[in-house]
């Protein structure tokens, strides 16, 4: 039987992904590389559509790269690929955005939250169009699974009526895909502000758990992440954000179960606790950290794998773009 495919894809939008990308993505990832055909991007096309400096950009597509190969998603079984690489991505987004609203494009809410935070003038066009792209992204592949966090779930619903309308118009062409949502326990939150997501493109970075932070960093964010003053260790998203945050993260990198944890510190103050999660976080990132700065130690040899990577998600995607073509007339 062949895999379904599965395609899902990050910003390199910073120069390390934060926890809240490992427990939210990465982790799901890598177990589902085994059951999916997966295509895991790092969407530097995306990037763009806001203001940018070149040479970052590029670092931070390697280094956003080598992570997801450090947090364990295998090249040799996934592929693992950089979007800009992929020329299909562009041109098939533009053949889309012949067939998107106007109307249906504006109620798209991350471009207003978006155009609002950078204002009217320096919002591009691009970044209006962005959920376009993003269609062009997952319907290349003909993936059927699409993770994505809760915000991304009207991109993943507009892909949907995109490839039904292109399939109502031209003939048969895309698959339908469906997203698979984050489930909400798998949300963390800024160690410094618990009521707001956390985010690797931060304005501040003391509540941000980098996994390529020095550890003793981690260790001393960790230490000094918000709480509360009734000293109890006890899940209560809405009086102890801060504590309900920790303690989801220690429930996901240990697999165990929130109560259990709970047990485990009842009596004992806040500093146990920290302490607990903290060893647990950097028993956990070490090996990460380790392998991420080992690949971006040789940046010829992981652009070799990428582009490799690239050659293979090629091979797909012009299989698609060829046909979309010949069904349009072009
Ligand atoms: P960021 O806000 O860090 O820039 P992105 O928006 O690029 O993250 O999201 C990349 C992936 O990581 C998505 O699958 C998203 O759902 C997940 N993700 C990002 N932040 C978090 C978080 N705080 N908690 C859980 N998952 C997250
Ligand atoms: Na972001």
């Amino acid at each position: 039987m062949t895999k379904a495919r599965l395609f899902s894809g990050m910003q390199p939008s910073a120069d390390s992904l934060q926890i809240g990308n490992y427990i939210g993505a990465l982790m799901q990832w890598r177990t589902m590389q085994d059951t999916y055909d997966a295509f895991f991007t790092v969407v530097d096309l995306h990037a763009i559509t806001v203001p940018q400096d070149p040479k970052e950009l590029r670092e931070k597509t390697r280094r956003t790269a080598a992570q997801y190969i450090a947090a364990g998603i295998e090249p040799a079984k996934s592929t693992l690929y950089v979007q800009s690489q992929v020329p299909a991505h562009a041109e098939l987004a533009w053949i889309l955005s012949t067939v998107t609203g106007f109307g249906e494009a504006s109620r798209m809410t991350q471009f207003k939250d978006k155009s609002q935070r950078y204002g009217a003038d320096k919002a591009s066009v691009a970044l209006f169009t962005y959920p376009v792209l993003m269609a062009a992204d997952i319907l290349l592949y003909q993936a059927k699974v699409v993770p994505v966090g809760d915000d991304q779930k009207q991109h993943v619903e507009l892909t949907r009526n995109l490839a039904e309308r292109f399939n109502a118009r031209f003939g048969q062409t895309f698959t339908i895909p469906d997203p698979v949502i984050q489930k909400d326990t798998a949300r963390i939150y800024d160690l410094q502000e618990p009521t707001s997501k956390m985010s690797k493109s931060a304005e501040s970075q003391a509540g941000v758990l980098y996994l390529l932070d020095d550890i003793n960093v981690t260790a001393k964010k960790i230490m000094r992440a918000v709480t509360d003053s009734d000293g109890i260790v006890r899940y209560d998203r809405e009086n102890k954000p801060g504590v309900s945050n920790l303690l989801t993260i220690y429930a996901a990198l240990t697999g165990r179960q929130i109560g259990a944890i709970e047990d485990e510190y009842a009596g004992r103050g806040y500093g146990d606790f920290k302490k607990g999660l903290r060893d647990v976080i950097v028993a956990e990132f070490e090996p990460v950290r380790a392998r991420a700065l080992e690949l971006l130690e040789d940046p010829a040899e992981l652009d070799r794998l990428l582009g490799a990577n690239a050659a293979r998600a090629s091979e797909v995607a012009e299989k698609t773009l060829a046909q979309v073509y010949e069904r349009v007339g072009l």
